[in-house]
């Protein structure tokens, strides 16, 4: 049995999980700073890293408490270690490695996607390998082809805005609160998804492929505002159907193309009502999601990756550094 505290502060929230087998979690504490980052209707770099400074200690005392569980109990601290907001990361790897030090325990970092990637792992009905990957959230939307764990292979990705940034994007456009997906698919459900019809990028023609394009989507929405007399609940709707569709399109594509015989569905995006209901009607092998709790950021994911790491033999040392571009393959 080994034992994993994990910890995520990449962007906006601090979590600190401890988690047994990579499967059960045992404790996991979320603090999120939307409501500071609200009133800039963004994340603000500066008061993010700060803001986990002043709650990393109490999160980590509340987890060990919660999953009572001495460090002793401890097999390997892991942490967030790229892609991020420097001064955020900082906070959570030099947290993690000055505990790795002091109890004499093995530091894991650990690649923020692939923390996405093994949440499903944390649920009663964990994915097998290999299998195709769907990441999405504020800085993702890729495909991933993963034979084996901790090799992979991107085979689609976007070449503009993640598709998150532009829920996040069109949000502010629309006058939503931020963060911008939840509050486009609270107001897109009074919304009619076929009331403006929106351009799915490279879904057709030359283009047509498993790369991702939704800068183009965001001026559409902006375009179309400019002389719309449609309730904003149809924007929001038919944007919403837009973007869920080309992740739709797409995934079909990979699983054809790779004949992989699953799919894991992650990242904050995977929270998505429609994109869940969608994928699970429309793709005919398994799909493993995270539950909502899962798809934000969390310590859980990044306790489950750095255990497989760990049983892998691919744990790094106390020279490691954050890398705010680290690539995943
Ligand atoms: O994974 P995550 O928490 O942070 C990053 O690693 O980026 O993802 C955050 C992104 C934001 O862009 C947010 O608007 C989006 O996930 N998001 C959603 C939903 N919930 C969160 N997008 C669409 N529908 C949702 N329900
Ligand atoms: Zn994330």
């Amino acid at each position: 049995m080994t034992r994993i505290l994990g910890i995520e502060t990449s962007c906006d929230e601090t979590g600190v999980a401890v988690v047994e087998d990579g499967r059960r979690i045992l404790s996991s504490e979320v603090a999120s700073q939307v409501p500071i980052h609200a009133a800039f209707g963004g994340v603000v770099p500066e008061i993010a890293s700060r803001q986990h400074i002043r709650c990393i200690s109490q999160l980590a005392q509340k987890a060990f408490s919660d999953a009572g569980v001495p460090p002793s109990g401890l097999d390997g601290i892991a942490a967030t270690i790229g892609p991020g907001l420097m001064g955020s990361l900082l906070v959570g790897v030099n947290f993690a490695k000055a505990l790795a030090y002091a109890w004499g325990l093995p530091f894991i970092p650990v690649h923020h996607l692939e923390g996405h990637i093994f949440s499903p792992f944390l649920t009663d009905n964990p994915p097998e390998f290999p299998f195709l990957a769907l990441v999405v959230s504020g800085g993702h939307t890729s495909l991933i082809d993963c034979p084996r764990p901790h090799e992979y292979h991107i085979i689609g990705a976007t070449r503009d805005d993640a598709v998150g940034e532009s829920f996040d994007k069109v949000a502010r456009l629309l006058d939503l609160p931020y963060p911008g997906g939840p509050s486009i698919q609270k107001a897109a459900e009074q919304g009619n998804p076929k009331a403006i019809r929106f351009p799915r990028a490279m879904t057709a023609g030359a283009n047509a492929g498993l790369d991702f394009s939704y800068s183009g989507l965001k001026t559409a929405v902006l375009y179309e505002m400019r002389k719309t007399t449609a309730p904003i609940a149809d924007v929001a709707a038919s944007f919403q159907e837009a973007a869920v569709d080309v992740l739709v399109v797409k995934t079909r594509l990979a699983l054809e193309q790779t004949g992989a015989a699953r799919l894991v569905l992650a990242g904050g995006v995977a929270a998505n009502r429609l994109l869940r209901d969608r994928l699970d009607a429309e793709i005919h092998v398994p799909v493993h999601m995270p539950p909502l709790s899962l798809c934000v950021d969390n310590g859980a994911m990044i306790a489950a990756a750095a255990d497989s790491r760990l049983k892998h033999g691919l744990i790094g040392d106390l020279r490691a550094t954050p890398n705010p571009n680290l690539p995943l393959a």
